[in-house]
């Protein structure tokens, strides 16, 4: 979507994969969806420096809502949980230096059968304009799936009348896969700056496999479809919750930097572990997620279990490099690749740097091979730049 906006795969946090739709404040007051949720995140983002390299918005997904509209048919955050008023919150949250984000359905209902914006869209947008919102996550429960087409691109143009900027994720390409439909990719990368393709990402090894697979097969051809302004989504990152080891959250971190993915995290930032707030706030992984080219890996060789992905980056003719080890038993996989089989052509050679500590590989040319271990469910990454 050409309106300004996410020229490199927005980054921040949501609520949805940790929180859920936890309402109940008086048992969980730490942990329901609440202005106080948002307020504690956005503190952590701007004091732990998640801020200061990239995560900018911070996003409240389903369950925000009071269940009816107010008597001018308005959305009204629900009066409990959001008692200071959602205008006071964005203040808040840019008080901090982020940037604020909320979820609507154009369905009926929001999956979690709260008011949806079916009927009252253009109300809606200019709603979330008036409370300072910068971001839309759109998604299409309790709609009919013939609308899907209609519905997110009304979004998109309704958003833009209001005159403020606002990102605009949405689920439209998922909701053509789980009513078996095709996606028109052109159109998708038209209307919105940001699109789930796939199922929700759940807190352990098989969903990350699952992505990393459904990105492999690149049905449809979905990966061309990203650039600036314009990302396939694959979904949050939960790197720092309960499911995934020290080697799957590697793969998570290197796999969405690779595609040009939104890094989204969801994760309780009062508890994180060291290691996985140091992997989330990486510099190298997220200089090669936030390349300026916005051109998205792809794989360029495939076995069994083993895939390399390369995404080109600048300074011009350098290349992000993952292999990765889908098989989750046995020792660290040894792997061999001729350099000019993967795309590294350049004859006077390369500059090899490890991504994740910023070693150095040394000096390689197409010709040469380079071999490397490749931990199970893990990653071995790295950037080649022209000698
Ligand atoms: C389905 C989406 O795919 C999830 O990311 C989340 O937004 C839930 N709906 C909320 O109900």
């Amino acid at each position: 979507l050409n309106n300004g906006l996410a020229l490199t795969p927005p980054m921040g946090w949501l609520t949805w994969q940790r929180f859920r739709c936890q309402t109940d404040c008086a048992r969980y007051p730490d942990d329901c969806i609440s202005e106080r949720l948002i307020q504690v995140m956005a503190d952590r983002m701007a004091a732990d420096g998640y801020r200061d390299v990239g995560y900018e918005y911070i996003t409240i997904d389903d369950c925000w809502p009071a269940l009816n509209r107010d008597s001018n048919g308005r959305l009204q955050p629900d009066p409990k949980r959001f008692s200071s008023g959602m205008k006071n919150l964005s203040d808040y949250v840019h008080s901090k230096g982020l940037k604020m984000g909320i979820y609507e359905d154009f369905g009926i209902k929001t999956c979690a059968g709260y008011p949806g914006s079916e009927f009252y869209m253009q109300l809606d947008a200019q709603t979330f304009a008036d409370w300072g919102i910068d971001l839309l996550k759109f998604d299409g429960c309790n709609s009919n799936p013939d609308d899907a087409k209609f519905g997110y691109p009304a979004m998109a143009f309704y958003l833009n009348k209001t005159g403020r900027p606002i990102l605009y994720f949405n689920e439209w390409p998922l909701d053509d896969k789980l009513h078996g439909r095709k996606s028109n990719y052109a159109a998708v990368q038209q209307y919105s700056n940001a699109w789930r393709n796939f199922d929700d990402v759940n807190d352990d090894w098989d969903s990350v496999k699952s992505i990393i697979n459904y990105y492999a097969n690149n049905d449809q051809n979905f990966l061309s479809f990203a650039g600036p302004g314009a990302w396939n989504d694959p979904d949050m990152l939960v790197i720092g919750n309960y499911g995934l080891s020290p080697d799957q959250e590697r793969t998570q971190m290197a796999m969405w930097s690779i595609f040009a993915a939104p890094l989204i995290m969801s994760v309780d930032l009062r508890t994180i572990r060291p290691s996985s707030k140091a992997l989330l706030q990486n510099k190298r992984l997220i200089a090669v997620n936030q390349d300026p080219m916005g051109i998205a890996g792809r794989v360029v060789y495939k076995d069994q279990n083993i895939q390399v992905w390369t995404r080109p980056i600048l300074p011009k003719g350098s290349v992000a490099v993952v292999l990765v080890n889908l098989g989750s038993g046995g020792s660290p996989a040894q792997v061999t690749l001729p350099l000019n089989t993967i795309g590294l052509t350049y004859p006077m050679g390369y500059r090899f740097t490890e991504t994740f500590d910023g070693g150095n590989l040394g000096q390689y040319k197409p010709a040469d091979t380079f071999t490397c271990f490749v931990n199970p469910t893990g990653v071995f990454m790295f950037t080649a730049n022209l000698l």
